[in-house]
């Protein structure tokens, strides 16, 4: 009677963990569906990250240039260690105007179409 609750109690603890398990391996690391970037006096820049994340293969394609994670962008440019605009220049717009000219889908190119202006 004791040692089969004990197992039933056993077994309900390893399949809780092993739940957990796949619910993160699932879930890790991803980051946020949608990130607002600081975009400094233009306005703030809304990105779809998910959508990215399922258009294009490699993370690395922006994440060579900074970390995984929240922040990264402005913490870089704080300490100097990534220059303002580079990632607006050499990633978002790049790869965008790249796309249109190829004659794929692809995003704005225009500097109202990405920063958004707060209203006061
Ligand atoms: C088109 C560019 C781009 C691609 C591709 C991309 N990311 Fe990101 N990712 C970003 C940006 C921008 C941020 C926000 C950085 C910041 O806040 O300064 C970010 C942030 C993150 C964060 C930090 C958490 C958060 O929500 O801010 C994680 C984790 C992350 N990305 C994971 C991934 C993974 C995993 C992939 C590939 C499946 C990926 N990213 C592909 C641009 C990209
Ligand atoms: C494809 C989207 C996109 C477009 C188009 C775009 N920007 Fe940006 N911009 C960003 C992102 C993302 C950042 C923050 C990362 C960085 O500094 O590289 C940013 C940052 C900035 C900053 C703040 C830099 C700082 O740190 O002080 C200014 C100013 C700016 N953009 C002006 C412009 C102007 C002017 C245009 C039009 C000629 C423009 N942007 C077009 C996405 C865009
Ligand atoms: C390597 C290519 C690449 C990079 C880098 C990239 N994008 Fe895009 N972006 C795309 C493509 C492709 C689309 C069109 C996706 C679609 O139509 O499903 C897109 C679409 C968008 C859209 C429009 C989404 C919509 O639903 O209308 C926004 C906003 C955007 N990108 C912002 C950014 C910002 C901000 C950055 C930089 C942090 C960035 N993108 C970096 C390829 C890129």
């Amino acid at each position: 009677m004791h040692v089969k609750f004990l197992l039933i109690l056993i077994s309900m603890v390893v399949l809780m963990v092993a739940s957990s398990l796949v619910v993160s391996l699932a879930t890790e690391n991803q980051g946020a569906e949608n990130i607002e970037l600081a975009g400094g006096k233009r306005g703030k820049v809304p990105f779809p990250h998910r959508q990215h994340q399922k258009n294009l293969a490699d993370c690395q394609i922006c994440h060579s240039v900074f970390p995984q994670e929240p922040g990264a962008v402005q913490r870089l440019k704080a300490q100097g260690a990534l220059k303002k605009k580079y990632v607006m220049n050499k990633l978002c717009t790049k790869c965008h105007k790249a796309k249109k000219k190829a004659g794929q889908p692809s995003g704005p190119t225009t500097c109202t179409k990405c920063h958004v202006k707060e209203k006061d």
